[in-house]
């Protein structure tokens, strides 16, 4: 767990950070290496292994989810959206989707704690830092899922990794001030949402990637 946590985390910064994109190469090909057989896309019908069936889709799903941050809530998030075979980039849509809503849903919990009367110069600073990282992040998430739908992939992971960065500098904002997180489960939730879309993202862009 925290071993994935890692990779996932640092395989995109390690990408960033380079000015030139020929040292990214090597270890993005020993990603691609890696990857099981059993993580390809979607098959025609006609492939033997992967059959039309609905065990055979739901092998698809549960193949796409099983580097995700939390494989469970990958496939609980995208199964109910999808039909027939899996289409991989209508289930990071979805992800990211889900990703959203639950940010839309802390953001709302951060108004109506700011509007409360009683709140700490403490809790007023924590909150109001988190109020900017949500929104950063539902920004970021509006230019990844444009990015998806102009089938980049590889620029979409590129710039989702930031969703984690916000999410924990909320957490670290009342950390620091001495306090506890009043949305403890959303935003570990959002963490993990966050960790599968980044990680299907990972993924796409290994599949699609023309190196
Ligand atoms: C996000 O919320 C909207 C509105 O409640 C809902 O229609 C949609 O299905 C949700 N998306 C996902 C991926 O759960």
């Amino acid at each position: 767990m925290e071993f994935n946590k890692k990779i996932i985390l640092v395989v995109p910064l390690i990408c960033c950070s380079l000015l030139s994109g020929i040292d990214a190469v090597p270890s993005y090909r020993v990603k691609l290496l890696e990857e099981p057989p059993s993580a390809a896309p979607a098959p025609s019908p006609s492939d033997d292994l992967g059959g039309n069936t609905a065990a055979s889709h739901n092998a698809q799903l549960t193949a796409l989810c099983s580097d995700a941050e939390s494989p469970p809530l990958c496939v609980n998030a995208i199964a109910p959206f999808i039909q027939g075979a899996l289409d991989p980039v209508v289930a990071v849509k979805v992800e990211m989707g889900a990703t959203m809503n639950i940010t839309t849903k802390v953001s709302e919990t951060i108004k109506a704690l700011q509007a409360k009367p009683d709140i700490t110069k403490d809790e007023k600073a924590s909150l109001d830092i988190c109020a900017d990282q949500y929104s950063s992040i539902v920004d970021t998430i509006n230019d990844c899922l444009d990015s998806v739908k102009q089938n980049d992939v590889y620029d979409a992971w590129m710039k989702f990794s930031s969703v984690l960065s916000y999410q924990q500098a909320c957490e670290d904002a009342f950390k620091e001030g001495g306090g506890s997180i009043p949305f403890p489960e959303d935003s570990k939730t959002l963490f993990q949402l966050g960790g599968n879309c980044l990680a299907i993202l990972m993924h796409l862009s290994g599949e699609t990637s023309t190196y």
